[in-house]
């Protein structure tokens, strides 16, 4: 598969990473410095799968330069709304509903996928850092791209979970906060992620 990432920060790098070991990628960037990279909308066209792992107020900009090139692909949402609000790091998204509907609405031809937006980008080279598999939510409307994002999660070690449609998005972006907030403010620091501990016995 041909993965296209957008961006080339702490996300953006440990996913190529991890996503290099079985899939073709390239990195969308503004000023191309290596040669994994390309111009932003060329890597638009060239890849079957898009994820986006730049900040989220530069999602306009990013949409411009690929809306030409989504109609039918996965657009995998990893970025999280999170700015200053009274003084403190908050969910900034305005609006009804998450930004990841806001961007499916900006790229209606795509399907979006909320996936890899829930722990930090420390773990997303190597989910097996962590002492048990951390859990991957993918929310979206589109069966097929949906399961694309849980494929690529599990390849990356998480337990990869279906969270529904998109309109779940804005329980990932809440449940990034909670990460982001417990790492930056609570006690648990960078060195943690979520995981599911599931019932000894199939019937509770
Ligand atoms: N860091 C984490 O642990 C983590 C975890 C989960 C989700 N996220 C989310 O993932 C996203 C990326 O986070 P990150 O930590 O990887 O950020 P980062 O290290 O700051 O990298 C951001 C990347 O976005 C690019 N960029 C910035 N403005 C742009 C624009 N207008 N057009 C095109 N590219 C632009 C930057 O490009 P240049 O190199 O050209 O400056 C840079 O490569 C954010 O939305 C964040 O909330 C982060």
């Amino acid at each position: 598969m041909k993965i296209g990432i957008i961006g080339r920060g702490s996300v953006a790098s440990a996913l190529s990473a991890r996503f290099a070991q079985r899939h073709e990628v390239r990195l969308g960037v503004r000023k191309v410095s290596d040669p994994s990279e390309a111009p932003i909308g060329e890597v638009g066209l060239w890849s079957d799968v898009l994820l986006l792992a730049t900040p989220w107020d530069a999602e306009e900009d990013v949409c411009q330069s690929i809306a030409d090139h989504v109609a039918g692909k996965p657009v995998i949402d990893a970025t999280n709304p999170v700015g200053m609000r009274n003084g403190a790091l908050d969910l900034v998204h305005e609006g009804p509903g998450s930004a990841a509907e806001s961007l499916q609405a900006r790229l209606p031809a795509a399907h979006v996928v909320k996936c890899f937006n829930q722990i930090g980008a420390e773990f997303m080279d190597d989910a097996g850092k962590l002492a048990s598999a951390p859990v991957m939510f993918a929310a979206g409307d589109d069966a097929a791209a949906k399961n694309i994002a849980l494929s690529l999660a599990t390849e990356a070690g998480f337990e990869a979970v279906d969270g529904g449609p998109l309109s779940n998005a804005r329980h990932l972006e809440s449940l990034a906060m909670l990460w982001i907030w417990s790492a930056a403010k609570g006690p648990l620091g960078r060195t943690f992620g979520f995981a599911l501990s599931h019932s000894k016995s199939k019937d509770t």
